[in-house]
């Protein structure tokens, strides 16, 4: 019998979720840094993070921030569920992964904001300080992701759903 499923991802998130993906690999792999599609992209990226923000309140269900927001609470329960091997499922992001979720925002928009500064504002043109963490903060969002794509995979495995599929059909296996 096939699992029945639910439709848990809206459209808005799975854009979302696949273009700021595709920013970072073509701004940290392929494009000359600081040329003008890296420019652009990683703009791009900016904008997709404010729309997200606001989609947050706006938007319906596990795309909400009070769906997921990684509270003490829910990041101890998920934490003690971890640490005593309990089983630890819901149809949305899980405590630790929205914590990890959200660093990985924030260091969007340092790296965006950043790359602005060296751009945009003369006061800071040549500032050591704003390259360092503009690289900086894209070498941390490097090590984040590789947690994540791992976490993914691991809660892949665990979960037995291909949770990176979730992210492109929009759909989970329902749970009741
Ligand atoms: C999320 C988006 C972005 C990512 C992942 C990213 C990543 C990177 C990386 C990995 C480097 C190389 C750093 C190094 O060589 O140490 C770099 C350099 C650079 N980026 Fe970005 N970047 C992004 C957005 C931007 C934006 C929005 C701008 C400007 C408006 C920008 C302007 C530059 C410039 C000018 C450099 C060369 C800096 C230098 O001379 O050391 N970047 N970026
Ligand atoms: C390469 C850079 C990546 C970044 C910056 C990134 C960032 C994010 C962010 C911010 C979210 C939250 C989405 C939202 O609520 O709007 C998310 C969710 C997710 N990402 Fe990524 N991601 C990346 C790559 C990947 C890759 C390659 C995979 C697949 C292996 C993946 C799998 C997932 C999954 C499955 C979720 C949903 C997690 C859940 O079920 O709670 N991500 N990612």
């Amino acid at each position: 019998m096939s699992q029945e499923k639910v439709l848990l991802w809206d459209p808005l998130v799975r854009i979302f979720h696949w273009s700021i993906a595709g920013v970072f690999v073509a701004n940290y792999w392929f494009n000359e840094a600081g040329e003008k599609w890296h420019e652009w992209l990683g703009y791009l990226a900016v904008a997709f993070l404010i729309v997200r923000f606001v989609w947050g309140f706006v938007g319906q269900g596990a795309a909400r921030w009070s769906d997921f927001f990684p509270t003490y609470t829910r990041l101890k329960q998920h934490g003690s569920a971890l640490i005593h091997r309990k089983p630890y499922h819901r149809l949305g992001h899980s405590p630790i992964g929205a914590l990890v979720m959200i660093l990985m925002m924030l260091l969007i928009l340092v790296i965006g904001v950043s790359g602005i500064m060296m751009e945009e504002i003369d006061y800071f043109w040549g500032e050591d300080w704003v390259q360092d963490l503009h690289s900086w903060s894209a070498d941390a969002l490097l090590m984040l992701v590789g947690v994540h794509i791992l976490a993914a995979l691991f809660e892949s495995y665990r979960l037995k759903e291909n949770l990176p599929l979730s992210m492109i059909t929009g759909k989970r296996n329902r749970v009741d």
